[in-house]
């Protein structure tokens, strides 16, 4: 199954001071969906935003919430981020035991369930869970942090995961170092849905972020082929 390609800005690199403003601008500037990092200072070194934040960037968009929640535990916090107003909760794979459990309560909570992978985690541990999620999210830098160096050896990865989904109906999502010059490679691997924070951020306008998520998109459509 063939998906489009799909830009996802992480308001990571946004302006905080200002963000329901940044999102209307990004969705604004071409974004498919928002991409929101959810960070707890435990399961990663940093901490970000929860439910409460963004259920206040609720009304600013009707664009997908695509929330990728760097959390562990992640399940006690799943309805809360449900009822928020996202609409993919990807979890972790190494956030908790009974990734089965997480995947099944997103479903019942009537969200897309998504699973991610850190740089170490091989495609393998997900080999099971194939039918039980709506979208994989290949981590292409350590979590925790933007405007990291994009790990190469990730493109493998995604092939291999492309390989594994066959024809279901499964999104794959790479995040970390997604620039017009990275684009390329992980759509051609076999992913179609590109998170990017600094690269469409970091111009601080919506004309600059409107040329970033051109320029992602047009590297994304060229390397698919
Ligand atoms: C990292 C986050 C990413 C991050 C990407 O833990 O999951 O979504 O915002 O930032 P860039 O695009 O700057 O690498
Ligand atoms: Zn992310």
């Amino acid at each position: 199954m063939i998906h489009p390609i799909r830009i996802a800005p992480s308001i990571l690199a946004a302006d905080f001071s200002k963000l329901g403003q940044e999102v209307r601008d990004v969705v604004d500037a071409g974004a498919d969906w928002v991409h929101l990092d959810v960070m707890d200072g435990h399961f990663v070194p940093n901490i970000t935003f929860g439910p409460d934040i963004i259920k206040s960037l609720r009304p600013y968009t009707d664009a997908t919430f695509d929330c990728h929640l760097m959390i562990a535990p992640a399940d006690p916090f799943l309805e809360a981020f449900a009822k928020a107003g996202c609409d993919i909760l990807t979890v972790h794979a190494e956030a908790g035991p009974h990734l089965h459990r997480s995947l099944q309560t997103v479903r019942a909570l009537g969200k897309r369930a998504g699973v991610s992978l850190n740089p170490a985690t091989p495609e393998s541990t997900i080999e099971y869970m194939l039918d039980a999620v709506d979208l994989i999210l290949v981590m292409t830098v350590n979590p925790g942090f933007g405007g990291q160096k994009f790990i190469a050896e990730m493109e493998e990865k995604i092939r291999r995961i492309r390989a594994m989904v066959g024809d279901r109906p499964i999104e794959i999502e790479v995040d970390g170092g997604v620039t017009p010059e990275t684009a390329g490679a992980v759509a051609g691997a076999g992913s179609n849905v590109l998170v990017a924070g600094s690269a469409v951020f970091k111009g601080g306008s919506v004309e600059a972020y409107r040329g970033a998520i051109a320029a992602i998109r047009a590297a994304a459509e060229t390397g698919r082929g």
